[in-house]
C-alpha cells in the first residue's frame, strides 16, 4: 500500500479559545485545550496505515520520534534528530505495513519504522493520553477517620533489599499522601539510612538532616515552642519541597502533638462548598518569603504563585499554602484584593477548623511520618519542656522517580 504526502494547508490551524475563570472551573480540562493560532505554516503529513484504519500525522513529527538508532538512542532514551534539519515539506516515497509496524521511507532515503502499539499510545490528537505515575497511583482523599488504620510500613520491610517494603512505603506516599515507618532505631544516623532508601536529602538553609530544639537558632517559628498552623512548607522556593520526614527523638514535656491535614480532600471541600474561591485560589498569584535569618532573602523565581496548582489536563497537583509566610499584597487590583481574601477565608475555614479533617498523633521514638509536602499539610500543638525533632527534605522529582523505578513503572513515555 502507498500513501502519499499531501500539504496540511494553514487555515486548520485552530483559533486561541479563551475561558472564563468561572467556565474553567466548571470543565477544568477544557482550560488547558487552547491552540494558539500558528500562522500561515505549511508542513506536510502522511497516512500512516493501522490495520484497516489509518491517521493522518505530520512528516515532522514522524521524523522527529523517529525511533530508529540513529534518531534516538535506546539506552539514553534520547533524542539524536536535529529537529531543525526536518524540512517543512519532506515527503514521504513509500510506506508499507506489516501486522505489527508500519515502515515509512522518506524522500531522502532515510526509513523510519514504527511499532504500530507504541503510535497507538503516542500519536497526537484524538487518542494522545498521558500515562503515567499519577494514573497508576490515584490520591485517596482522606479526612480524620484515616486515625483508625493510617498508612504504615514496618522498618524492616522498608530497609529489607528486595524493595517490597520500600514500594510499599512509596504507594502509601503517592495514595495517602502520607506514610509512618514503626520500629526505627531512635538514632540520627538510623534515621539517615531511613531516608536514605528514597533518596539523597535535599540540603536547604535549614541543613541536610536537621536536629533541633526550641532555640531559635533559625529565624523561624519551627523552631519555637509554639502552636504552629497547617501549612505546607518552603512555600519560598521555586519549587517546593517534595517529601518531608520527621523524627521525634526525645520529649520531657506536655504537648506538641503532630497534625495532617489532606490538602487534597481541602481542595475538594473548597471546591463543592465554594467553587468561585477555588478559581480563585487557582489562578490569583501571590508572593512567599523566608527572611528570618540575617544571611538568608529567599523568595521564589517567577515570583507569584498560586495556592492551588494544576497540571495541563487541569489535575489539582501542589498546594503552596503557608500564611506566616505569605508577603506584602501589592501587586493586585482593588478588586482582586476583595475576591483573594474573600477565597482565602473560605480556604482557611475548611484548612483550620473543620475537625472532621484533621488527624492528630503523637510523634515519639521509633515512629517516622513522612509526607507529601505537595499535597498533605502538617501543623503542631504548642509544646513544653524540652523536645528534640529530627527530619530533612527531600526533592519532589527523586522521591517520584524513585517510586515509578522500583514500581517498575514502564518508560513508553520517553
Ligand atoms: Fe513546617
Ligand atoms: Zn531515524
Amino acid at each position: 500500500m502507498h500513501f502519499i504526502a499531501r500539504p496540511l494547508v494553514a487555515s486548520v490551524a485552530r483559533r486561541a479559545i479563551t475561558l472564563s475563570a468561572r467556565d474553567a472551573a466548571a470543565q477544568p480540562s477544557a482550560r488547558f485545550l487552547a491552540t494558539a493560532a500558528t500562522g500561515a505554516t505549511t508542513f506536510t503529513t502522511v497516512q500512516v496505515p493501522m490495520g484497516k484504519e489509518s491517521v493522518t500525522l505530520h512528516s515532522i513529527w514522524l521524523r522527529d520520534h523517529c525511533r530508529c538508532p540513529a534518531c534516538w538512542h535506546p539506552v539514553t532514551k534520547q533524542r539524536l534528530v536535529e529537529t531543525q534539519t526536518i524540512p517543512k515539506d519532506l515527503a514521504a516515497t513509500d510506506v508499507k505495513q506489516t501486522d505489527a509496524q508500519v515502515q515509512i521511507t522518506w524522500k531522502d532515503g532515510h526509513v523510519s519504522t514504527f511499532d504500530k502499539a507504541w503510535l497507538k499510545d503516542h500519536a497526537y490528537g484524538k487518542t494522545a493520553q498521558f500515562k503515567d505515575l499519577e494514573e497508576t497511583y490515584e490520591p485517596a482523599l482522606w479526612g480524620s477517620e484515616i486515625a483508625q488504620n493510617p498508612p504504615s510500613v514496618p522498618y524492616d520491610e522498608v530497609m529489607d533489599p528486595s524493595n517490597a517494603g520500600l514500594r510499599k512505603w512509596l504507594e502509601n506516599i503517592a495514595i495517602h499522601g502520607f506514610s509512618f515507618v514503626k520500629g526505627v532505631p531512635a538514632s540520627v544516623e538510623k534515621s539517615k539510612e531511613l531516608v536514605a532508601r528514597i533518596t539523597f536529602i535535599r540540603e536547604s538553609h535549614y541543613g541536610g538532616y536537621w536536629d533541633f530544639t526550641p532555640n531559635l537558632e533559625h529565624g523561624d517559628t519551627a523552631y519555637t515552642s509554639l502552636a504552629l498552623p497547617a501549612h505546607t512548607d518552603t512555600t519560598y522556593f521555586t519549587d517546593p519541597v517534595g517529601l518531608q520526614m520527621f523524627h521525634l527523638l526525645e520529649h520531657r514535656g506536655t504537648g506538641g502533638e503532630s497534625l495532617l491535614v489532606d490538602g487534597f480532600k481541602v481542595a475538594a471541600e473548597l471546591r463543592r462548598l465554594h467553587p468561585d474561591a477555588y478559581v480563585t485560589l487557582s489562578t490569583t498569584k501571590v508572593a512567599a518569603h523566608c527572611a528570618g535569618d540575617a544571611d538568608t532573602y529567599i523568595y521564589p523565581k517567577p515570583r507569584y504563585h498560586a495556592l492551588l496548582n494544576h497540571d495541563e489536563r487541569g489535575k489539582l497537583v501542589q498546594i503552596r499554602y503557608n500564611n506566616n509566610d505569605r508577603s506584602v499584597l501589592n501587586h493586585l487590583s482593588f478588586d482582586q484584593v476583595a475576591a483573594y481574601y474573600d477565597a482565602l477565608q473560605k480556604w482557611q475555614a475548611i484548612a483550620h477548623e473543620r475537625k472532621d479533617l484533621e488527624y492528630w498523633f503523637p510523634l515519639g521514638p521509633g515512629t517516622v511520618v513522612i509526607f507529601d509536602n505537595w499535597r498533605v499539610m502538617h501543623a503542631r500543638a504548642a509544646f513544653t519542656g524540652y523536645r528534640r525533632l529530627t527530619g530533612c527534605y527531600v526533592n519532589g522529582d527523586d522521591w517520584r522517580s524513585r517510586l515509578r523505578t522500583v514500581a517498575g513503572v514502564n518508560r513508553k513515555m520517553c
